[in-house]
């Protein structure tokens, strides 16, 4: 049979190029989506429609995982990226990102209780901004902590059957919108100078699906931009 992986978010962007290399590494896919799935129809890959910050919606899309059977690996990938100031209700702002980043991963995991293959792996993908404030996106940053937090506590809880890891990405591949002295200013934050761009994760992903020794550990794949921002914090001209 098929190795079987849940990514959520995997309708565009990185969910979606996650969905694409897994598809074509023979994986069978369960491609969670909230507003569109840009994901090319195949024969290995089953698109569920949820809204994460919706609890009937988490709770449709756990009532539809025993139909898949096993799963050898799930990543944690849907996220919202709202700044504070477009918030007009900061208990619903915190709620929105919260649900997203802690409460819809905490409820999918216990729902795939006991549909875990043997070895299994689970990847929850933060940012490098769960360790460094940010007050224009608080919110962002606080439940993204929360996330990693609660990853390791679920490394703890799931030992011996289900390997949990997080990845922190950094800017990873610039959009059409940003220009060039945004691109330039991002780079000039990062140790290896270049665009990641979305193959980054996917390798990190790889990695810590495969690395049987690895469980509980937080992977920063940023190009250095952590290291460098202390570095200027540290040493201004
Ligand atoms: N891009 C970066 O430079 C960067 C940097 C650091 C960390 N990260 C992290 O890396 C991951 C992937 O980045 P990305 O830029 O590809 O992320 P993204 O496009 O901002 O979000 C990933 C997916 O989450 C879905 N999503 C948003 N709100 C949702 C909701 N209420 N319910 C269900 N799904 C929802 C989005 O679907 P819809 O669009 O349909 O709502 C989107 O497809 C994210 O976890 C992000 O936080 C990214």
């Amino acid at each position: 049979m098929a190795k079987r992986i849940l990514i959520t978010g995997a309708g565009r962007r990185l969910g979606k190029v996650l969905a694409e290399h897994y598809l074509a590494q023979g994986w069978f896919v369960v491609a969670h989506y909230n507003s569109a799935c840009e994901l090319a129809e195949h024969n290995n890959l089953s698109c569920v429609q949820a809204d994460l910050s919706r609890r009937d919606d988490v709770q449709r899309l756990c009532d539809e995982l025993p139909s898949f059977s096993q799963f050898d690996a799930v990543i944690h990938n849907a996220s919202c990226f709202i700044p504070d100031t477009s918030a007009s209700d900061t208990l619903q702002h915190f709620e929105l990102h919260y649900r997203v980043h802690v409460e819809s991963p905490a409820v999918i995991t216990a729902a795939l209780g006991p549909l875990w293959s043997d070895q299994a792996a689970m990847i929850c993908i933060s940012d490098i901004y769960a360790d460094i404030p940010n007050q224009r996106f608080s919110a962002y940053c606080a439940s993204k902590a929360a996330l990693q937090n609660w990853s390791l506590s679920m490394a703890q809880r799931l030992k011996g059957l289900v390997r949990v890891n997080v990845i922190q990405p950094g800017p990873i591949q610039f959009l059409p919108e940003h220009d060039d002295a945004y691109r330039q200013k991002v780079l000039s934050q990062s140790l290896v100078g270049k665009e990641l761009g979305y193959g980054a994760i996917v390798k990190a992903c790889d990695y810590l699906l495969a690395a049987d020794a690895v469980t509980g550990s937080v992977m920063r794949v940023d190009g250095g931009r952590f290291v460098a921002n202390r570095y200027d914090q540290t040493f201004t001209d």
